[in-house]
């Protein structure tokens, strides 16, 4: 790999141990894929901080680099991890709550922005063209699909280095070359808001080239393309699905060798079946963390209800910041049973109880649920959510 003068000097330690090591990191892993030099990012964006998942190896990974000097040289933001900050929720197990802000203040001490979500172009959003390093898979393919960013699916570590010497290997979504559309896919006219899930979850199962998708009815609400990319990054290794008149056009090119008409026989069966009365549900809504706008619909609708049935749950993550904007929503929420998680979601997380169904509009929180948590899902609009799991 080329190195430039100053990317030497990093590496033979000029500037301290943590930026060498995680320079290190950065080139091992560019030079595996083949990466000829490194290329400077704006924005580095860290997942896989949950104490769930990383545990005390994870933390005292970072403790040393921290405890060695590590410093953010660019923006940096946090993945949500595995605790309610508020320190509130019934539903998602709070006991790791003293570790997991171990982890928080070793990120927020290296210069990290505290914002615990997985939704971090609402914070910066990126500009055409603009080269990343971001971790969590949803966020990737929205940074690369809807913004026409260019990062790749960064592993925590990884992300970490990129954050500490704000640099990454020049490969993969990084190259045009390798920003290519070769399988068209029209959208049927009429979809639901659930369909859009169940789409993704679809594309990420079956299509493994870069797709251009195209609808014909009127542009879908980035709310929606939210659900979709989100649901097909999970269920597939997607980083960039372009999207006919969203994606801006300089960001990907076209060599299309087969054009699939999906129908809803292809997609449907990935919805499920609802649940039945006798079973527990738990409602999950905002995955990915939700926008401002979308809280508001759910406060809306969830108002008109007289409060969550008895052995149900209805649980909405969403991103720390939102407290201050939203007080009176959330207080209302809240006195209807439902629980707000803030900066976290219960795929990071453990759950204090086992519930026979979740019930959510998200294909990516069906697809993690049904695998860590076993439980069986059901993909619902938002209403039909608030529906099942509250009485009127
Ligand atoms: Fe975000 Fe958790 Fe879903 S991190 S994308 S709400 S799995």
């Amino acid at each position: 790999m080329h190195l430039t003068k100053e990317q030497e000097r990093i590496l033979n330690g000029e500037y301290g141990w943590a930026k060498a090591r995680a320079l290190q990191i950065i080139v091992n892993v560019g030079e595996a894929l083949g990466a000829e030099k490194l290329v400077r990012i704006v924005h580095a964006h860290v997942s896989g901080v949950s104490y769930n998942n990383i545990g005390e190896p994870g933390l005292r990974f970072l403790q040393e680099f921290l405890g060695k000097g590590a410093k953010t040289a660019v923006y940096s933001t946090i993945n949500p991890g595995c605790i309610d900050l508020m320190n509130n929720s019934k539903i998602i197990d709070q006991a790791p709550y003293h570790n997991q802000l171990k982890i928080n203040n070793a990120l927020e001490n290296m210069g990290f922005s505290p914002t615990y979500t997985c939704i971090p172009y609402y914070h910066r959003p990126p500009a055409p063209k603009e080269h990343l390093a971001w971790g969590e898979s949803n966020a990737v393919i929205i940074a690369n699909s809807l913004f026409g960013a260019k990062t790749n699916r960064e592993g925590g570590p990884v992300a970490l280095a990129t954050a500490i010497t704000g640099y990454t290997y020049y490969s993969g979504l990084h190259l045009d070359e390798n920003r290519i559309a070769r399988k068209r896919i029209i959208i049927p006219d009429e979809i639901s808001e659930k369909e859009y899930s169940a789409i993704g979850l679809w594309i990420g199962y079956n299509i493994y080239d870069i797709p251009v998708i195209e609808f014909n009815r009127e542009k879908p609400s980035i709310y929606e393309l939210k659900l979709l990319l989100s649901s097909a990054a999970a269920s597939g290794k997607h980083g960039l699905i372009a999207i006919k008149d969203v994606t801006p056009r300089e960001t990907y090119s076209l060599d299309i060798d087969e054009t699939i008409e999906l129908e809803p026989g292809d997609y449907i069966d990935l919805i499920g079946t609802p649940p039945s009365n006798e079973e527990s549900v738990l409602g999950h809504i905002g995955c990915p963390h939700l926008h401002p706008r979308e809280l508001v619909k759910i406060h809306q609708v969830a108002t008109r209800y007289r409060r969550v049935k008895n052995n149900n749950g209805l649980l909405i993550s969403i991103p720390p910041f939102f407290y201050e904007l939203f007080r009176q929503e959330i207080n209302d929420l809240r006195t209807k049973g439902i629980e707000i998680a803030f900066g976290t979601c219960p795929i990071v997380s453990k759950l204090t109880k086992q519930y026979d169904f979740l019930v959510t509009n998200s294909g990516k929180s069906c697809f993690y649920m049904s695998r860590i948590h076993r439980i069986n899902t059901y993909i619902a609009s938002v209403r039909e959510i608030i529906d099942l799991v509250m009485e009127k």
